[in-house]
């Protein structure tokens, strides 16, 4: 059965299939607009198809992009909302799960506060598992969004240099997007507070420093995150004005990089201290369009995992 567990299991071939069909839904999305013509994707005429939302943590543009997704599949989806279950109640993880399965849903999505939840649900369930973000493990759709819009707005992956910089240790965004831009031929550079850089030999290849001059010199795309404190142990950082003024992107720092550098972040943004607002409202700030792209890749993925279950059958 497949699964979208996580970039690190994904071959290169798949890859380049779920990033054509993403961006051939992108400008289609774009074609057609908001309000017009809900369904566009009539391959799937499947409304006896139920995709379950099931997160164990917040979420905005990852629950509303995945439904979204569906809906423009012509799928049903159903979201189990944790805090009216019987999670509640003191239901397990793993009694949930085979409760989900009595249910016999098509695709499942998770997204659970501790890493390796998604490989365990995939386990337990019959159905294909999508990996909403598990804990600090991954979060394999965002990397493709990134991936996508970076593609978009460049021509390519291959020969770029992105500067990935934040809370890269508790990060399942920066670890998926590692993986992928690496696979992809990207040149890809780390930096943060030492408090939150991963080990310097966890990825070979990849500079991996606290100098964020030295990580943003020249490169093509900037890539910020959130200081994640909800899965920090202790003060990983002295203060909110040191971190601005180490690892901060505003219009100053942003003219270290290449001219035209795209600015990214996966959302959401602690404004005024990973980005300063000015570079909010800036033209290569691509924020909206990542957003943007997460409905054209969830689509991809819907439909990559249906097909290949009817394919199977
Ligand atoms: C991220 C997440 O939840 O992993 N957000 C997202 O999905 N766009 C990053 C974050 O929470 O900082």
């Amino acid at each position: 059965m497949n699964h979208l567990l996580g970039i690190a299991g994904l071959d290169t071939a798949t890859i380049a299939k779920l990033l054509a069909d993403a961006d051939d839904y992108s400008k289609h999305l774009r074609s057609v607009g908001s309000s017009s013509e809900r369904r566009i994707d009539d391959r799937i005429n499947r409304r006896d198809r139920r995709i379950l939302t099931l997160f164990f943590e917040n979420s905005t543009r990852t629950i509303q992009s995945f439904q979204a997704a569906a809906h423009r599949l012509g799928l049903q989806v159903v979201d189990l909302a944790i805090p009216r279950s019987s999670v509640e109640k003191g239901e397990s993880f793993h009694d949930t799960l085979l409760t989900i399965r009595s249910l016999a849903f098509d695709v499942v999505i998770i997204r659970h506060p501790s890493t390796g939840a998604a490989h365990y649900a995939a386990r337990i369930l019959n159905c294909p598992v999508v990996n909403a973000g598990d804990g600090i493990g991954e979060h394999p759709t965002q990397a493709l969004i990134d991936a996508l819009t970076i593609t978009q707005h460049e021509g390519a992956i291959e020969g770029k240099t992105i500067a990935i910089v934040g809370d890269i240790r508790h990060s399942r965004v920066a670890r998926s997007n590692v993986h992928l831009l690496t696979k992809l031929g990207a040149e890809v550079r780390l930096t943060g507070p030492p408090t939150m850089l991963p080990h310097p030999d966890a990825y070979p290849g990849v500079l991996i420093t606290p100098d964020r001059d030295e990580a943003l010199r020249g490169s093509d795309v900037v890539m910020a995150l959130r200081v994640q404190r909800e899965r920090q142990s202790g003060a990983l950082i002295g203060s909110e004005a040191e971190y601005r003024r180490g690892w901060g992107i505003d219009l100053e720092v942003l003219s270290r990089c290449c001219p035209g550098a795209l600015v990214m972040h996966p959302g959401p943004v602690n404004r005024g201290i990973e980005l300063a607002s000015e570079i909010l409202d800036h033209p290569r700030c691509v924020i909206g369009e990542q957003v943007r792209n997460g409905v054209a890749v969830r689509m991809a993925v819907l439909n990559w995992l249906i097909t290949t279950e009817e394919n199977a059958q």
